[in-house]
């Protein structure tokens, strides 16, 4: 597997969530967390179903305002932005979700030609084609540009969902479970795919997963929840470096020991 070569700037800070609580009721969920994101990073958060990672991605998208503390995104304060500067900045993030799915009756090029022209009015139709083209060469399926999403793999669905993100050239990448129900060949392939992406688009990128063999490969830096608190931080090796018992099936379970 090819090392990475990727400097990040731990000054340079794209995203902070900055002492937040968020509950549901009786269920808190968060419980002031402190997360950073650094340029050009891959962040790996790691944690079980339930404990607030899709919740942790609501907030840094202004989906759900915290109850207490702030997200700080590319210099705005997400949680006192109206609508309309909320869609401005939510232009300049990509979002790769469990289930974004594809429009079935439209071939691939309509499918990244999609979002374009409804963000970006006045390119031409030669700009247009030159983006798509870009995007799908950039994700290594320039051969399927005229196919239905029905006649793509698994794996070649979710790299043009990717593609279609990357499209508008998104600063930010929020990746949540991105190799769920995929086959572990498939996971490799958009593993490698996420590494490419933050290489060539310069992105940065937090990566919401259960799948350690995906941690390791894309994680710079890794993150795990638990218990509302990101308690465990550092590289791969750190993280799981520890005898807690809430931390080690998950090792266990991925790498049988
Ligand atoms: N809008 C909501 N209203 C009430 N409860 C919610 C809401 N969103 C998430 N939750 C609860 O918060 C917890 C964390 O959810 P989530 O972030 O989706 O977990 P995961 O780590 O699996 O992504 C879950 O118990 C979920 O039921
Ligand atoms: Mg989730």
């Amino acid at each position: 597997m090819e090392k990475k070569n990727i400097q990040i700037d731990y000054n340079d800070i794209v995203i902070h969530v900055d002492n937040v609580s968020k509950s549901f009721g009786d269920l808190h969920v968060l419980r002031d967390v402190d997360l950073k994101l650094y340029n050009e990073e891959n962040l790996v958060v790691l944690g079980r179903s339930g404990t607030g990672k899709s919740v942790l991605i609501k907030l840094i998208s202004g989906l759900l305002r915290p109850d207490k503390g702030n997200v700080n995104v590319l210099g705005e304060v997400v949680n006192e932005l109206d609508e309309r500067d909320l869609r401005a900045l939510r232009q300049r993030i990509g979002f790769s979700f469990q289930n974004s799915a594809l429009y079935d009756s439209m071939t691939v090029r309509e499918n990244l030609e999609f979002p374009l022209v409804r963000n970006k009015r006045n390119l031409t139709r030669a700009e247009i084609n030159k983006e798509v083209e870009e995007v799908l060469e950039g994700v290594g399926l320039s051969q399927a540009i005229n196919q239905m999403p029905s006649e793509l793999s698994g794996g070649q669905r979710k790299r043009i969902g990717i593609a279609r993100t990357l499209i508008l050239r998104p600063d930010i990448m929020l990746y949540d479970e991105p190799t769920a129900g995929l086959d572990p060949i498939t996971c490799l392939d958009i593993n490698t795919l996420i590494n490419e992406v933050q290489e060539r688009y310069k992105t940065s990128s937090i990566i919401i997963t259960h799948d350690l063999a995906c941690a390791k490969m894309v994680g710079d830096r890794m993150v795990m929840l638990l218990d509302g608190k990101f308690e465990r931080q550092g590289t791969f090796e750190e993280i799981f470096d520890t005898d807690d018992e809430r931390v080690r099936p998950f090792y266990d379970y991925n790498f049988i020991v």
